[in-house]
This record gives structure tokens, sequence and C-alpha cells, in this order.
């Protein structure tokens, strides 16, 4: 039987992986705090997915301002650089890749986490969700419009981000913006309602998302280890909806991002039953792969069959696995010897400790 495409070696002029299984960024929040510093249980999680092309890491927060969820880790001071270089040195210890995923919640977050102050967005919009704070979930607030000077701020963290990236040993960094968190806020026109030059048409609402990449680049970053992340058809989570303008947007941002000699473009499919929604895209990796022409990893819902499926038909070069990761964490020798995938326990994908997060066993040698 000829060889899975998963498992075939990768190779672009920016990027060599031993095969084409990701490793999806994942929140676990099993940080150290107060800090947010990465911990030796952490290393151990992450060493034992290695075998992954290549590993993302969870999210990781670009400064204070940027957080929303309980025991998540940061790259802005030099304690977390120090954790992080452990996490680096042990993937490459054992021939992996791994990028850090730099991360700024926007609105999906709560007083609570930011030492009473409002989080910040592109409008004062509540996303009417609920976030997670040291005493449980709580309804999320309206935030505050972000100024101009806060945006050109958070551009900085961003830069640091990316440069504290680099002295931890990562090989790459992935910019967030999906999902519903800061980018995704000011690329939506239901998020974003401003009517200065950060709002309004697709390409100011894209504007600071590209200023970010644009300042990576003049602070001298390679922008071959630089990834992106997007999810055009988020509908209904992390307080986002669509309108007539997303998809419209996601095509002009992805066709722009053609000139970044990026690392990767990170796509996902619908995170929900789109179907009834007239307003989003429902093959991502079918409308995006023709217009995008670097690296195309894609994600939401792959197994095995799947995986192999869109990379035969060419839809995209690498796949990348969230839950299936958590539970499998030698994914890659389970699709080579067809061994059953474990299920994951829902209970524990965010409690401390190493329940739910170190103690799933391989099941192949
Ligand atoms: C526990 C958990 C935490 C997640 N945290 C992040 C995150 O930090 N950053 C991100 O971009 N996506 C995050 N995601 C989304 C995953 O990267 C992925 O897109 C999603 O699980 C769909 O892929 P899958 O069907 O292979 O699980 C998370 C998903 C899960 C299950």
């Amino acid at each position: 039987m000829a060889e899975q495409p998963l498992l075939t070696p990768y190779s672009s002029d920016k990027l060599t992986l031993k095969n084409r299984v990701v490793m999806a960024p994942m929140t676990r929040s099993r940080a150290d705090n107060p800090g947010a510093v990465p911990n030796d249980l952490m290393v151990e999680y992450y060493t034992q997915r290695a075998s992954a092309g290549l590993l993302i890491t969870e999210g990781t927060y670009v400064s204070t301002e940027a957080a929303g969820y309980i025991n998540v880790p940061g790259i802005y001071t030099s304690e977390q650089v120090a954790g992080w270089q452990k996490v680096t040195e042990a993937i490459h210890q054992h021939g992996g890749k791994i990028f850090v995923q730099l991360w700024h919640v926007g609105r999906m977050s709560h007083p609570d986490l930011l030492g009473g102050n409002l989080p910040l967005s592109a409008s004062a919009l509540n996303p009417h969700s609920q976030v997670y704070t040291p005493t449980g979930f709580k309804e999320t607030v309206a935030p505050a419009e972000m100024t101009v000077a806060q945006i050109k701020k958070t551009v900085a963290d961003f830069v640091l981000g990316a440069q504290n990236a680099l002295k931890a040993g990562f090989d790459g960094m992935e910019i967030h913006s999906s999902n519903g968190y800061l980018f995704h806020q000011f690329f939506n026109g239901t998020s974003n309602h401003r009517t200065d030059e950060y709002g309004g048409s697709m390409e100011n609402r894209a504007r600071f998302f590209f200023e970010v990449l644009d300042a990576i680049k003049a602070a001298g970053v390679d922008m071959g280890k630089v990834g992106a992340r997007l999810n055009p058809s988020l509908d209904g989570l992390f307080g986002m909806t669509l309108d007539a303008e997303t998809i419209p947007t996601f095509d002009y941002i992805i066709k722009r991002l053609n000139d970044y000699g990026l690392a990767y473009l990170h796509l996902s499919e619908p995170f929900t039953d789109v179907s009834q929604n007239k307003l989003a895209e429902p093959h991502i990796a079918k409308r995006y792969r023709p217009l995008y022409t670097g690296t195309l990893i894609i994600n939401g819902g792959f197994d095995e069959e799947k995986g192999n499926k869109v990379l035969a038909d060419g839809d995209a070069d690498l796949v990348a696995y969230g839950t299936l990761y958590i539970s499998n964490p030698d994914l890659v020798a389970r699709f080579a010897q067809h061994v059953p995938l474990a299920e994951g326990d829902k209970n524990t994908f965010y409690t401390p400790g190493p329940k739910g997060y170190t103690d799933y066993p391989a099941a192949t040698k």
C-alpha cells in the first residue's frame, strides 16, 4: 500500500517537516502563576507529542492586557522566555519543530482577569459570552474601544512576542488572528463599528493585523518564520457572527497574505454547521487553496481518513489536529499502524495538574 499522504515529509523554501501532521494550538491552562510561566509539566506534555511534523503551542499572551483565561502562559517576561526555552530544547532534542501561538483575546476577557480594567476591543460591543475567571464562569462585559495609542502599543507587544519567540528557541510563531479574538473582532463588521482608519472598509478592518505583520518584519524577524491563523466561517461561537462582508473580507486578507512570504497560513473549517447560513463559506480549504500560494494548513474535524483525503485532493499541504492530540500523544504512529484512537476527557481540558494532560499513554512503540 502506498504511504499515507499524512506521513510523507513536507518541504517548502520556509519549512521542512518530517510529516504533514500538525498539533493544533490548544489552551490547556497548566502554566505556573503568578507569572504565567511555562513549567516542567508543559515540557513533558509537548515532548510526548514531538513526533508531529509541527507543534503549535497553546495561545500565549503577548502582554498582561492580552489575558482572558486562567493559567495561560505568556511570552513577555524573561522568566517566561526561560520556561519556553526548556520546551523548545526538549522538542528539538526529540527531532521536532515548534511554533508559539501569539495571542490577545480582546473582548473575550473580564475585569477580574485584568486587574479591574475593561477588556480592549475594536468597539464597545459586549460579545454576550462567558469567560472563566479565578472565581468561575462570568458573563462578559462591554469592552473599551481601543484608542489608536492602545492599538500601536499592542502592535509593539506582538513585536516583542515575536522577538522573544526567537530568543526562546522557537522555530517560528503563529499570530492568533482567529476564533473571535482580538484581530477577528477587528475583521468582522458585526464586532467592529469604528469610524476611523481601523473600521468601515475591508482594508481598514484588516489594518491592525497587517500593521502587526509589517512591524514584525520591520523589526528584522524572518517572515518565513511567521504563520497566521484564520477562521473565516466562525459563527455563533465566542460572540462572533457573520455579515455579508465577512467572507469577502477574508478573501481580501488571504490574497494579500501572498505578499508576505509567511511560513504558512493556518485555516479552520467551520466549527459549527453553517449549511443554513448563506453568509458563511462551508468549504474553507476548497475556497482558499486556489487563492493562497504558500503553505496551507487546514484544521477542524479531521481524522486519519479525512486528513489523507484533503491532502490527496490537493486542497491543503498540512493537517492540524486539535482534540485528537489531547488524548493521543503518539497520533502519528497510531495513524501509521492504524491503532484505534483514544477519546479525551473534556472535564480535564483546562484543569490543573497531570490528570487528563500528561497521563494519556502512547499505544504504539
Ligand atoms: C481544549 C482546547 C483548547 C483550544 N485552544 C486554542 C488556542 O489556544 N488557540 C487556537 O487557535 N485554537 C484553540 N483551540 C481550537 C483548536 O486549535 C482546533 O481549531 C479545534 O479543536 C478544531 O480542531 P479539531 O477538530 O481537530 O479538534 C482549542 C481547542 C480545544 C479543544
